[in-house]
């Protein structure tokens, strides 16, 4: 969602500075941006547009301080005024904000009646009036940006800009923000993967910290206004994560890039799997949570479980735990599964296990992430940055990781990795020609429906591959668990209607056949994806037998249909409309 970008320092091109952070943001989804930098003359540069920066370049200035803000609506509709920055009155005041401002109405209103002209709709622009209000009767920022923190209500990250004093002020509580140093200066981002283009140390603030970057350097305070230690961490990414490289969208690249992910779980989380399998083993109650894909990586954990470790699970969407939660305890595992580590219906409800005293793991791929610093025990993805909204690499590197935990359980964590090998190198070989299911998604265009069928550890993957297939290429795809379909959603199947089956070589495989020949029956064309071809699939795509692990390639099949599909409807499949790839408001 929204993306900050902040620079004060030695540069004196801090506009293409910001511009250059806001662009490595993008991928997080916004309709419209704006740019505030303080010249060499004094004067304030302002810019803000409606839609995507694309080619867009500020004119040549000379500045060393500016902030940069890429916004997703949330208070007001898509328009200029509503973009960020925002300013008070005097224009001595610059404000950029990630979160919602919960009681902005009421401020609004008593700042209205003091006289404050309010130029847009947010709920941020209150801020900077606020701010211009107390600065009436006292002039120390760090005073005013404290008496802010109480005053709001809410989840936010704010960077105040202060042109005349040349100071940038940061308060976080909820949304997360980031600080990196370099010899040439000193940035803010909501994401480190915009920070990975100037340096690897950097500091991931704290609820209720508030870090001062000026001309003179920096000073971190703590929620009580007390000066505190910066330690900083140093990001494993590498620039070129962060790159496109040789392909022409994140998307494929991360789909490629899941072979070396899964990998690198194999070869580097068998001791921590190992640790943390002791939590997993003292809880009493477990519960895998996510939103969206990540639901369904619990819901696929939930059956691996079953499966392999003869353990019972409760999954569930993140959203809806807190309704569920009145069986937490302080005995209670949570495991919480997030790329990002930031998604605020996952975070909300962590809060409240924890309120409840449960213990919570969880399987991120962002260290220093808000859920990764609330957590008791963690397990890290390591799959470095992933751009495309569709979350691809880090979906199957969560699926690696909990068939490792459950195998751990049931004390054949060697089979796992074999499996998991297995995995790999169906992956590798399917890549290397994906003629075959680009020619599929070219059949599709013509479709208004896809149905995808699954059993057993097959139907959260039936799910998943709907999923990837609507979010990229706006194709109506609805995953079922394969019986259901009879229970209404058969009504819409009619002659050629695309039905994908997931066939693997397991306990579904003759009842998953069945279901082929019941929407057979009904004119569907059928595609199988099995390790086994059978003259009832119209279309066949072989996946090969990796044990359980084969909804790993069985879902890689989905995310390059989706993929295709997206480029045959001419759809930028890295970008898919209305979504955010960090969901930070509720
Ligand atoms: C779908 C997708 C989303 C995310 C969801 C949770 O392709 O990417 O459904 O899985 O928004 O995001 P994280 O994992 O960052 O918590």
């Amino acid at each position: 969602m929204c993306g900050i970008f902040a620079y004060v320092g030695k540069k004196q091109n801090a506009g293409d500075l910001i511009m250059e952070g806001l662009k490595a943001l993008e991928y997080r989804g916004y309709d419209s941006w704006g740019v505030a930098v303080k010249k060499q003359d004094g004067q304030i540069y302002l810019e803000k547009h409606v839609g995507k920066i694309g080619q867009a370049k500020l004119p040549r200035l000379s500045s060393t301080i500016g902030i940069g803000h890429t916004r997703w609506a949330t208070h007001g509709g898509v328009t200029r005024d509503n973009a960020h920055p925002h300013t008070d009155c005097t224009g001595n005041i610059i404000i950029v904000h990630n979160g919602i401002v919960e009681n902005y109405t009421s401020l609004k209103k008593q700042l209205l009646k003091k006289g404050h002209i309010f130029k847009s709709e947010t709920d941020t622009e209150v801020i900077a009036h606020w701010l211009e209000e107390k600065k009436k009767t006292d002039n120390d920022p760090l005073k005013l940006m404290r008496g802010l923190a109480s005053a709001i209500k809410g989840m936010s990250a704010v960077i105040a800009f202060f042109p005349e004093e040349e100071v940038l002020y940061v308060y976080k509580y909820g949304s997360p923000i980031v600080f990196g140093q370099n010899n040439d200066g000193l940035y803010l981002a909501s994401d480190p993967s915009a920070m990975i283009l100037h340096t690897k140390q950097v500091y991931f603030l704290e609820d209720n910290e508030m870090l001062q970057l000026g001309r003179s350097g920096y000073e971190l305070y703590d929620g009580h206004g007390e000066i505190k230690k910066i330690t900083f961490t140093t990001l494993a990414y590498d620039q070129e994560d962060a790159l496109l490289g040789k392909y022409p969208y994140f998307m494929l690249k991360e789909i490629h890039e899941q072979p070396k992910v899964i990998q690198n779980i194999i070869d580097t989380q068998a001791s921590n799997i190992t640790k943390v399998a002791e939590f997993v083993k003292k809880a009493d109650g477990t519960y895998f949570i996510g939103c969206g894909s990540a639901y369904h990586v619990s819901l696929s954990g939930a059956y691996l479980f079953s499966k392999i470790a003869n353990r019972h699970v409760n999954a569930a969407i993140a959203s809806e735990f807190s309704y569920l939660e009145s069986f937490i305890k302080n005995t209670s595992l949570v495991v919480a599964f997030s790329q990002s580590g930031e998604t605020i219906d996952l975070i909300s409800c962590i809060r409240k296990a924890q309120e409840n005293k449960a213990k919570i793991l969880a399987v991120t791929n962002v260290p220093g992430s808000t859920l990764y610093r609330m957590a008791d025990h963690r397990l890290l993805l390591q799959a470095g940055p992933e751009k495309a909204v569709a979350t691809t690499k880090a979906y199957t590197a969560k699926i690696a990781i909990i068939y490792l935990l459950a195998h751990e359980l049931a004390g054949t964590i060697k089979k796992a990795k074999e499996d998991l090998r297995l995995a790999v190198s169906e992956i590798q070989r399917f890549l290397k020609n994906t003629d075959k299911i680009k020619k599929m998604a070219e059949q599709f265009v013509k479709h208004e429906h896809v149905f995808i069928l699954g059993r057993g550890v097959s139907y959260p993957t039936a799910l998943e591959s709907a999923l990837k297939i609507k979010e990229v290429s706006y194709c109506h795809a609805e995953g079922f668990a394969a019986s259901e379909l009879k229970h209404g959603v058969i009504a819409l199947v009619q002659k050629g209607t695309p039905i994908i089956v997931y066939n693997p070589a397991d306990e579904t495989y003759q009842d998953a056949l069945s279901s082929a020949h019941e929407v057979k029956a009904r004119g569907a064309y059928v595609i199988g994806i099995s390790s086994k071809n059978n003259p009832i699939y119209d279309d066949f795509i072989e996946v090969k037998d990796c044990h359980e692990a084969t909804i790993i390639p069985n879902v890689t099949v989905a995310q390059l249909l989706g993929y295709y599909l997206a480029l045959a409807k001419g759809y930028d499949p890295d970008k898919p409309r209305n979504l955010a790839k960090s969901v930070t408001v509720k």
